[in-house]
C-alpha cells in the first residue's frame, strides 16, 4: 500500500500574487520573469514585428470580430505553445509553473490558455473594457507582461488603468512588470501611448 503525496513547495512569489488576487482581484509583480527571460521575449517580439507577422487587433469573437480603431489600436500576434523557440518556451515554462501552482493551491481548474504579443503604435489605446465575451466565460485570469525599454517614462502614457469601485489603479508598463487580474470582474483601459508599447497579453481559462 503506497500513499502518494505530491508535495508542492511553497513559492513566496506566487503566494503574494494569490493573496493580492484574493484581496484586490489584481496583482502586480516585477519579478515574475527573470531579466534574461524578459530580454529573450522582447527580442523575439521585435523580430516578429519586423518580419510583420502581426495583425490589427479586433474586438468580439469568431465571426463577430470587427476592427474598431476608436476602441482598440494595437497589433497582435498569437503565440503557439507548439512553436519551439527560446522565447515562447521561456514564457510558457514560467506560465505553466504558475498554473500548476494555482491549480494545486486554489483549485482554479485552469486547463487552457491563450496569449498574444501586442504592440501599441504611437497614438493608440484600448478603451475601457472587460476581457470576456458574450456567452463565453472561460477566461478567468488576465495576464499582461510588459516588454518595453528600461526607460519608460510617465509622459509616454500607456498606463493600464484598472477600475475598482473605490478607486482607479494606474499601472505603468515598466519592463518585465507582470499584471494579473480577474478577467470576469475588473474593467480596465490602456491609455493612449506616446511611444510604441510592447507586451505579451493573455488569459488563463477553464474549458
Ligand atoms: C487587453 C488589455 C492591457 C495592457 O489586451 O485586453 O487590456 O496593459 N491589455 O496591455
Ligand atoms: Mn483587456
Amino acid at each position: 500500500f503506497a500513499l502518494n503525496i505530491i508535495a508542492m513547495e511553497l513559492n513566496p512569489l506566487y503566494e503574494t500574487i494569490i493573496t493580492d488576487l484574493l484581496e484586490n482581484q489584481y496583482a502586480v509583480c516585477d519579478t515574475f520573469f527573470s531579466e534574461e527571460a524578459v530580454q529573450i521575449m522582447r527580442a523575439e517580439l521585435e523580430n516578429k514585428f519586423e518580419t510583420s507577422e502581426f495583425k490589427k487587433s479586433a474586438i468580439g469573437q469568431n465571426s463577430d470580430e470587427i476592427i474598431k480603431d476608436e476602441i482598440r489600436g494595437d497589433y497582435i500576434f498569437w503565440l503557439n505553445e507548439e512553436d519551439k523557440n527560446e522565447a515562447s518556451e521561456t514564457f510558457f515554462n514560467q506560465i505553466n509553473d504558475f498554473v500548476a501552482y494555482i491549480n494545486a493551491t486554489c483549485y482554479l481548474g485552469i486547463s487552457n490558455k491563450e496569449f498574444h504579443y501586442a504592440i501599441y503604435p504611437e497614438g493608440t489605446f484600448y478603451k475601457r473594457h472587460l476581457d470576456v465575451f458574450k456567452n463565453d466565460t472561460r477566461r478567468k485570469l488576465s495576464i499582461v507582461c510588459y516588454l518595453n525599454d528600461e526607460n519608460w517614462q510617465p509622459e509616454f502614457g500607456g498606463e493600464l488603468v484598472i477600475y475598482k469601485p473605490e478607486e482607479d489603479i494606474k499601472i505603468y508598463p515598466l519592463k518585465g512588470r507582470v499584471v494579473i487580474f480577474e478577467s470576469q470582474i475588473l474593467e480596465h483601459e490602456v491609455k493612449p501611448v506616446q511611444r510604441k508599447r510592447f507586451s505579451i497579453t493573455g488569459w488563463l481559462k477553464t474549458s
